[in-house]
């Protein structure tokens, strides 16, 4: 059965969900499923905006026969070329065989690196900021470079002032009915998703998505409609520009402190712990502890763009840091996180190589301020005093 929604005179989400995926890009958990949105405009001419993932294609298919009834597609707007939203372009293709893809040259570049069909003469490249009428309606193509893929751009509806953002704006997490963020308690129910799905998977391109807020400044913009999650509108949209602009400067949300720990045998862990209470003594409420071999990195990450400290502890492995603790500092790197205050507890038996190896690349990242001095631990921590002086810098530093 079709499930189709009218979200602006003659506009429809033609999306659906996937509960049953179990991880985004095969890397990242999804507990709540993921959705994946499309939009169809059913004006003098039509224009589908993106088509979704393979695992929902037979719904997608339903849901814009439904709308389409008799009428023929006229236009495909392929604002990302990332298979979670290109899975269908070719069965549209078949289906609609004078549709007009529309794409700039990288759009169509990356097509065929992906798909076999030959759509050259379905292709319509545009640049930035050309428009096409639909009647009523004319979409304004904007290019959004590595936002998080190169071809990426948005498209913007002039006479409803829609923007439809690509990823950008998206979060993970299926959709339960309300399509609107103003219809939900967003912050208890979304925002957690919507960081980590926006630090993990666009997080590096913070200088890029800092541009394209700066090219949207100036735009009436009444609805944002991303390929991911709710849509926006209203009091809602500065809700989100205000996060993005945060999250996109690396400017932390709130004070407070992260821990992360990697421990073999608890020893670590242990040294976390009682500063996790320390901390909690001196008054700070937004503390979170992780332990890197459970929690799946993304989680950590988006915590640490929230909050403006963060404390990593780790022992030392086959002279090298303690793998997980490695891997979520080289992803923090990549993702290139800045502006936190950080404090470093390495651990070792007889050969002291963690807290030297964080230290290298904590160095390495930009304004990332030790905080404290670093605290290198023989097996189990005898001296709490060396704890409570890190727990008052931490303190201090707030
Ligand atoms: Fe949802 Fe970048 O694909």
């Amino acid at each position: 059965m079709n499930n189709v929604y009218e979200i602006s005179p003659q506009i429809y989400w033609v999306g659906g969900n996937d509960r049953r995926i179990e991880r985004f890009e095969n890397m990242f958990p999804l507990p709540n499923g993921v959705a994946y949105n499309s939009y169809l405009i059913t004006d003098e001419k039509t224009a589908l905006l993106d088509t979704v993932d393979a695992s929902i294609s037979g719904l997608y298919l339903e849901n814009i026969t439904h709308v389409l009834g008799n009428r023929s597609l006229d236009y495909l707007v392929i604002n990302h070329m990332e298979p979670d939203h290109c899975a269908n372009i070719e069965e549209i293709v078949r289906r609609y065989p004078d549709v007009k893809v529309i794409g700039n040259k990288k759009t169509f570049q990356f097509f065929k690196q992906y798909y076999s069909l030959d759509i050259s003469s379905n292709c319509l490249e545009v640049k930035d900021q050309e428009e096409i009428s639909l009647g009523k309606h004319t979409l304004r193509f904007y290019m959004a470079p590595m936002v998080h893929w190169p071809e990426v751009m948005m498209t913007y509806e002039i006479s409803k002032g829609i923007l439809f953002s690509a990823d950008a704006f998206g979060s993970f997490g299926a959709i339960s009915g309300n399509l609107f963020a103003d219809e939900v308690e967003y912050d208890s129910y979304f925002l957690d998703e919507a960081r980590r799905y926006y630090t993990n998977i666009v997080g590096r391109f913070g200088r890029q998505v800092q541009a394209v807020l700066k090219k949207f400044a100036d735009l009436p913009i009444n609805m944002i409609c991303s390929l991911h999650g709710l849509i926006w509108r209203g009091d809602k949209i500065s809700y989100i520009l205000e996060k993005y602009d945060k999250w996109s400067s690396y400017q932390p949300e709130k004070k407070g402190v992260v821990l992360a720990y990697g421990s073999m045998y608890g020893n670590t862990e242990n040294v976390v712990n009682a500063l996790a209470i320390k901390l909690a003594k001196k008054g700070i409420k937004d503390i979170r502890v992780y332990d890197v071999s459970k929690t799946h990195p993304s989680y950590i990450i988006s915590d640490i763009f929230k909050y403006s400290n963060v404390v990593l502890a780790s022992s030392t492995y086959n002279l090298q840091i303690y793998f997980p603790m490695d891997a979520l500092l080289k992803e923090l790197a990549v993702l290139n996180v800045s502006n936190r205050k950080v404090s470093l507890i390495g651990n070792h038996t007889w050969a002291s190589a963690a807290l030297k190896g964080m230290t290298e690349i904590v160095n390495s990242m930009d304004n990332f301020e030790i905080v404290g001095t670093p605290i290198d631990i023989k097996s189990t921590l005898r001296d709490e005093m060396v704890l409570d002086e890190l727990a008052e810098a931490i303190y201090q530093s707030l």
